[in-house]
């Protein structure tokens, strides 16, 4: 399947997997949309991906919050006139037991991969 000039949001792409993922949809020819908060790391990223042939944009966004999310959507669409695949990859998985009741860090969970992975999708397939 000839994946080139696909336009790709890939959140959580500041490192780990949704990293991994830009850096092989780049190589491909996908132009990648690099979502996250750790603006630092996804302008290095940009650059890397501009410096190998590929094309990036570098797109601060918190997944728990709805504007941030649009911004990255609305912006990425404005500079390459759609979305076609979007890899939801944003997440954390902190490990406890659930006697320590660390109900922060479960709210936590809930508000990026949940709450966060449905208002990613419902911004990017809008229509
Ligand atoms: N590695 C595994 O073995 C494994 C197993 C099962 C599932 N997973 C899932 O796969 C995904 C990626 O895992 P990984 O190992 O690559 O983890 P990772 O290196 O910790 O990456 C997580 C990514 O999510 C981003 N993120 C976290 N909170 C965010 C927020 N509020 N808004 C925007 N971005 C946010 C982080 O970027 P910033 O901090 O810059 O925002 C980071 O880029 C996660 O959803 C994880 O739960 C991983």
């Amino acid at each position: 399947m000839d994946i080139r000039n696909k336009v790709a949001l890939v959140t959580g792409a500041s490192s780990g997997i949704g990293a991994a993922t830009a850096r092989k949809l780049a190589a491909e020819g996908v132009i990648v949309g690099l979502a996250a908060r750790r603006r630092d790391r996804l302008d290095a990223l940009a650059t890397e991906i501009e410096g190998n042939g590929g094309s990036a944009i570098a797109l601060e966004t918190d997944v728990t919050d709805m504007a941030s999310c649009k911004k990255a959507a609305d912006t990425l669409i404005t500079a390459h006139g759609r979305i076609d695949v979007l890899v939801n990859n944003a997440g954390l998985m902190p490990l406890s037991d659930i006697d320590s009741f660390k109900t922060d860090e479960w709210q936590r969970m809930v508000d990026v991969n949940i709450t966060g992975c449905s208002m990613s999708r419902r911004l990017c397939y809008r229509r």
